[in-house]
């Protein structure tokens, strides 16, 4: 009888001190969470305006800190930190560092000029930036015209595969100027549009000329006309194909759309991007190569506008020849490149 009084006595007392530990772990996570926050606050020189919006970005920092650590807690070819982004709901991120409109009426098609390409003339990796054909990464800041990024990207390769000059070239003139289309600046875009204007303005001025203020501005048209470069026409790449993605940017550097705002993509660190990702396309890149990492996993080399803190110096790979005709991150859906 007394043995079983001491147990029960033990039970309850066991039980107290584990719902004791379990908050006491809970309170020390909390206060782990909170230094983590602070810290990154420091680091990316973030303020807020009051202790309401501290609390309430503690617990967005929060809940996409427990996103990254339960990925990289996976046995995945790539990995995730929390970035410039991490205390960001997926709408605002999508709202602020995204910016591509989906061709809506589906894209008029104008001819692959490399559909005859052989594969076997397809080599088996290539970087666009050994070849010089790729200018510094660039940031977007708070501004949705990734669409400009990339649209300037493969204009920035077409132009010096053919005249032998790599000029870094205005997207403020395409968020400025570009705006009686369907371009709406920091509001988004969409890179065809952006060739649209860009062939009918007879070419894009330099950045140097015309730099980047990451907000939407009134059209310099003294700068504007002083064009530094130019494009005949553009093509689209055929849909959901990587195949022909692949014979494309084994020719030139490409304009890609993706899922940015899936959360693999927003905080990338490094690796190889593989596995899931959605297909609601809303950001706007630039194949600037393709290649095989040391494992033996395919990947695609892109070039993106969050500036060299974000993913491998700016750049991330994508897993290359998925099972999805789509592509990872839907890369393969609306590819285009211009030409000269
Ligand atoms: C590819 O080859 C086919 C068959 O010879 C030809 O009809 C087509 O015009 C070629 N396409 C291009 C883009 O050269």
């Amino acid at each position: 009888m007394a043995t079983h009084h001491s147990s029960a006595f033990l039970f309850a007392i066991l039980a107290c001190a584990y719902v004791l530990s379990a908050l006491a772990a809970h309170d020390l996570a909390d206060q782990a969470m909170v230094e983590k926050h602070e810290q990154w606050m420091a680091k990316y020189g973030r303020v807020y305006r009051d202790a309401a919006e501290k609390a309430r970005r503690f617990e967005v920092f929060k809940a996409n800190v427990a996103f990254i650590e339960s990925v990289n807690a996976g046995n995945h070819k790539f990995w995730l930190e929390a970035n410039r982004f991490a205390d960001l709901t997926d709408d605002e991120f999508r709202t602020t560092q995204t910016g591509y409109k989906p061709a809506s009426k589906g894209r008029t098609t104008t001819g692959f000029r490399y559909a005859n390409v052989s594969l076997d003339d397809v080599p088996a990796s290539i970087d666009w930036r050994t070849k010089g054909a790729v200018t510094p990464i660039k940031d977007q800041g708070q501004c949705g015209c990734c669409w400009a990024f990339s649209a300037v990207a493969s204009m920035e390769g077409i132009v010096k595969l053919s005249t032998g000059k790599l000029i870094s070239l205005s997207e403020q003139e395409l968020v400025d100027c570009d705006v009686n289309g369907m371009d709406q600046g920091c509001s988004g875009g969409l890179m065809d549009n952006a060739f649209d204007f860009i062939i009918d303005n007879g070419g894009l001025t330099t950045e140097s000329n015309y730099p980047y203020t990451a907000s939407d501005g009134t059209c310099n048209s003294n700068k504007a006309s002083n064009d530094a470069a130019s494009i005949k026409g553009y093509e689209d790449v055929p849909t959901n194909h990587e195949t022909s993605l692949r014979k494309a940017v084994a020719k030139q550097p490409v304009s890609v759309a993706v899922d940015g705002g899936d959360s693999h993509f927003r905080f990338y660190k490094g690796g190889v991007l593989s596995g899931t990702c959605g297909t609601e396309l809303d950001h706007g890149i630039a194949a600037v190569g393709y290649g095989v990492a040391s494992d033996g996993t395919k990947y695609w080399l892109m070039k993106n506008s969050w500036g060299t803190s974000w993913g491998e110096d700016g750049y991330i790979r994508m897993e290359r020849d998925i099972a999805d005709e789509e592509g990872l991150c839907g890369l393969a859906m609306q590819p285009s490149y211009p030409t000269a």
